[in-house]
C-alpha cells in the first residue's frame, strides 16, 4: 500500500492500472527537486545484473534543450511540452561500475564476482549491448510507475533520430541511447489501450 493522504489509500495495482501513455502536457510546470529527487530514487531502486545498474538518466528540463530535442524525436510535442524528458542511456561497459559495486564485499567474494562479470563482458559486444538495453528498460519502468505515483504522467519514446540524439547532446559512445521519456502533468488523459487476449500472450510450460 502506498499512503496519499489520510482518506485515501492507493494501491500498487492502482498506479498500474491508470499509467496511460499521454501526450499532451501542461506547459510550464516544473517538478519540484525533492520530488523529482523521490522518484529518481525509486526508479533507481530497480534491480539489475550484478547490481551494475546499467542506466543513466540524461534529463532534459529547460525549454530551450527541449527544443533542441522536439526535432529529433521527429516533432512528438510532448518533447517541449513536458516536464521532464528523460533520455535512459544503457552502459555498454558496465563491468566498469563493478569495482564501487562490490568495494565492501569480502576480497573473496569481490574477486569472484569481478571475475565473473569482466570474463562476461571480454570480447562481447552482444551481450554488453543486451544487457545495457535489458538492465536500463527495468530502471525506466520504475520511472514511469513511480512518477505516476507522485502524481506526474508519462510516455515513453522508440520514435526519435538516434544518431541525432547522440551528436546533439554529445552523448559518449560508452552509452546507447533506450528510450525517451517524457514526464509531466497530464492536460488531456492518454487513450485507453487494449491488450492481446491471454492466452496469446502467456506459453504455459513449453512450445
Ligand atoms: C519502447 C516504446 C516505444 C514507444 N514509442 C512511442 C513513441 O515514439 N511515440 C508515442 O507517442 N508513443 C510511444 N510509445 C507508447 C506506446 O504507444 C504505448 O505504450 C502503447 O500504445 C500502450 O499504451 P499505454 O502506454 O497507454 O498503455 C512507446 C512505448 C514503448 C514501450
Amino acid at each position: 500500500m502506498i499512503s496519499a493522504n489520510h482518506e485515501q489509500q492507493i494501491t500498487t495495482e492502482d498506479i498500474i492500472r491508470s499509467r496511460r501513455s499521454v501526450r499532451k502536457y501542461e506547459r510550464g510546470v516544473t517538478i519540484p527537486a525533492a520530488e523529482w529527487n523521490e522518484i529518481l530514487e525509486l526508479a533507481f531502486s530497480a534491480p539489475s545484473s550484478w547490481n551494475l545498474q546499467h542506466w543513466r538518466f540524461l534529463t532534459i528540463q529547460e525549454q530551450a534543450n527541449k527544443d533542441r530535442l522536439l526535432p529529433i524525436a521527429y516533432n512528438q510535442q510532448q518533447v517541449s511540452d513536458a516536464s521532464i524528458n528523460v533520455v535512459v542511456l544503457g552502459d555498454l561497459q558496465a563491468n566498469l561500475a563493478a569495482e564501487t559495486v562490490f568495494e565492501n564485499a569480502a576480497p573473496e567474494v569481490r574477486e569472484m564476482m569481478l571475475g565473473q562479470i569482466n570474463g562476461a563482458y571480454a570480447n562481447n559486444s552482444v551481450f554488453s549491448r543486451d544487457e545495457a538495453i535489458r538492465n536500463a528498460s527495468l530502471a525506466a519502468m520504475q520511472l514511469m510507475i513511480a512518477a505516476k505515483a507522485k502524481g506526474y504522467d508519462s510516455v515513453s519514446m522508440g520514435g526519435y533520430n538516434p544518431k541525432a540524439l547522440i551528436k546533439e547532446f554529445n552523448i559518449p559512445e560508452r552509452y546507447i541511447p533506450v528510450m525517451i521519456i517524457s514526464i509531466g502533468k497530464a492536460a488531456a488523459p492518454g487513450r485507453a489501450t487494449e491488450r492481446l487476449p491471454m492466452e496469446h500472450q502467456v506459453i504455459s510450460e513449453s512450445f
